[in-house]
């Protein structure tokens, strides 16, 4: 095997494309093979965008890449929460009824661990915690079987068998069985365990990981239906979505074509949600990955990169005709631990960084049109330039000036940023970031513009910075010959969502968005987000909620902000 998989054609265009993948047709009546019950052979979908995946004659290679969820700085000592990749791009396993898959391991030498998780409902990624989703996981360490059940709320159930010895090769089975699961080895039945309802929604996807600097091949996966059930396996290409004329985008492009209507976007949810990944396309003509490609996502191990999710965002953006920010290179945060181990040494840390950046802007040299090269370089509030990142440790303020050289070495043509928050107003942070940039132009570093986070709070007793106020600072940036951006817009009502707030916001968002609008220099105006359904705010400041600071609602309905944004773009 090589690139394309038997059958299958690696890319298509178009989504719902339906392909019930049959084994062994000829010896089986049709109403078998309607059902799947003569089986399906998953390995036939796609794995080569499988971050971690090696397509190999024997199978698919799972090589360790160790990547993980930091928590953030104040919780140093806390572990990483595992985050194994999911094979988003590859098959689902449509199940109805009892049903059972097949897996052969062909172990490595080695005593790592080789995994293989089935998700019922896939977790969701921020990049200092995880909400888990909805799975089991079958896995071999050293000469144990573990099956790991996670329902999504409580902490996984954990169960460990012997295998009594190590064999070269194994094979894993898991029958759902009316509300019980069973487990197999080698077709032998080791347990029984209660199915808390993992696989309810009726679809399942697959991911698999190894220890790190281990690897296994995954030779065989198949699924079966069996007596009442149904199993059938699809696959979904990139969606591709018509354009509509009163979409954001399309007014933008018609009417202020210097401007970008920009959002953050996250990979789960646009393979796994057809509506998020719809209502982006039809919307937006450019994104940001929110997160994926973030340090700690694309380079998990000094000599591993995970580039998959990045490059499934990247894909579904040119499919779409839509622009890419790049999101971030050097930040002091989401830094996976064998970068932020005290014991580099400066030299090396320099290293890490010119390395990193070659190979991240490398990658998406021509189709990442600009990058946010440093992020929040300054304190939260005041002058300060951050002094706790490795970087700013290893190499004082010059690594501003590095960064953004070895970016513009790996991609001339790409256009550069500084981005950071609390810099709408003018005051020490915003001074110090004009100074900043000031300085650089002067030395000739290759800087070409400034983004400004605008995460704002809105509530009846605080108003967030008027846009007449914003409009004046932002003007000696872009006499500096900047181009200027804002980044990452969200406008948190916190707990008042009533009308007249929403009102309220929605006004916000069009006095900005008509600032934007009308200065050539501003390149883009983008949300850090566009669905409270996936909203960073959850996190920050609603943890029974999804926040409410972004333009949809979480059932995708659009808010007064999203009328007022098209009424802006009209004129
Ligand atoms: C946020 C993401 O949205 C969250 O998912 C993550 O948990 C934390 O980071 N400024 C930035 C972004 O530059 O990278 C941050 O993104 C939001 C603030």
């Amino acid at each position: 095997m090589d690139g394309a998989v038997a059958g299958l054609p690696m890319s298509r265009a178009g989504r719902g494309w339906l392909l019930p993948v049959c084994l062994g047709l000829a010896l089986l009546t049709s109403a078998d093979a309607a059902a799947g019950r003569q089986g399906v052979n998953l390995l036939e979908g796609d794995w080569a965008h499988f971050a971690g995946a090696v397509l190999t004659d024997a199978g698919v290679r799972v090589e360790g890449l160790g990547r993980a969820i930091v928590p953030t700085e104040d919780a140093d000592d806390q572990t990483p929460v595992a985050n194994p990749p999911i094979n988003l791009r590859g098959p689902v396993l449509r199940v109805t009824g009892d049903f059972a898959l097949s897996a052969r391991l062909a172990l490595p030498s080695d005593p790592g661990g080789a995994y293989l998780t089935l998700y019922g409902e896939l977790p969701y990624n921020q990049d200092e915690w995880r909400q888990p989703g909805r799975a089991v996981t079958l896995g071999v360490e050293d000469d144990r079987l573990i099956v790991e059940l996670q329902d999504g709320i409580a902490d996984p159930q954990r169960h460990v068998y012997s295998l009594g010895g190590r064999e070269a090769a194994v094979t894993l089975g898991l029958a759902r069985l009316g509300d019980e699961f069973e487990v197999r080895i080698d077709d032998k039945t080791v347990a029984t365990l209660a199915d808390p309802g993992l696989f309810d929604a009726g679809r399942l996807r697959f991911g698999a990981s190894a220890t790190v600097g281990s690897s296994f091949v995954l030779q065989a996966l198949t699924a079966r239906a069996l007596e009442n059930g149904r199993v059938e396996a699809i696959e979904e290409g990139l969606p591709v979505v018509e354009g509509e004329p009163q979409s954001l985008r399309r007014l933008a492009k018609k009417h202020h074509p210097h401007l970008d209507i920009g959002t953050a976007v996250s990979p789960i949810p646009l393979f796994a949600d057809d509506a998020y990944a719809r209502l982006l396309a039809r919307e937006f003509s450019m994104v940001t990955p929110e997160n994926v490609m973030k340090f700690q996502f694309i380079h998990p191990q000094p000599d591993r990169y995970a580039f998959a999710e990045a490059d499934a965002i990247v894909e579904f953006a040119e499919v779409n005709r839509m622009a890419v920010h790049g999101h971030t290179l050097a930040w002091k945060e989401a830094l996976p631990r064998w970068v932020t181990q005290p014991s580099h040494s400066d030299e090396r840390l320099r290293q890490i960084l010119a390395e990193h950046i070659a190979a991240v802007v490398g990658r998406y040299k021509g189709r990442v049109r600009s990058w946010d090269v440093v992020n929040e370089p300054f304190e939260p509030f005041g002058a300060a330039l951050r002094s706790g990142s490795p970087w700013y440790r290893a190499m004082g303020e010059g690594y501003i000036a590095f960064a953004l050289r070895q970016a513009h070495r790996a991609d001339p043509e790409a256009r550069l940023y500084i981005n950071d928050y609390a810099l709408e107003h003018p005051g020490p942070k915003s001074d110090a970031m004009y100074a900043l940039a000031k300085s650089l132009l002067a030395r000739g570093v290759p800087l070409h513009g400034i983004g400004f986070q605008m995460h704002e709070d809105m509530t009846e007793d605080y108003q967030p910075v008027a846009a007449s106020v914003f409009r004046d600072n932002v003007q000696r940036f872009i006499d500096l010959g900047l181009e200027v951006r804002i980044s990452e817009m969200d406008v948190n009502l916190h707990e008042d969502d009533s009308e007249e707030r929403l009102q309220d916001q929605a006004e916000y968002f069009r006095a900005m968005l008509e600032l934007a609008r009308d200065e050539p220099a501003f390149t883009a105006f983008s949300m850090w987000g566009f669905t409270d359904r996936y909203s960073s705010l959850q996190e920050w400041w609603d943890a029974d909620g999804f926040g409410n600071g972004l333009i949809f609602d979480a059932d995708y309905r659009p808010k007064p902000a999203y009328f007022s944004l098209r009424k802006a773009l009209r004129e």
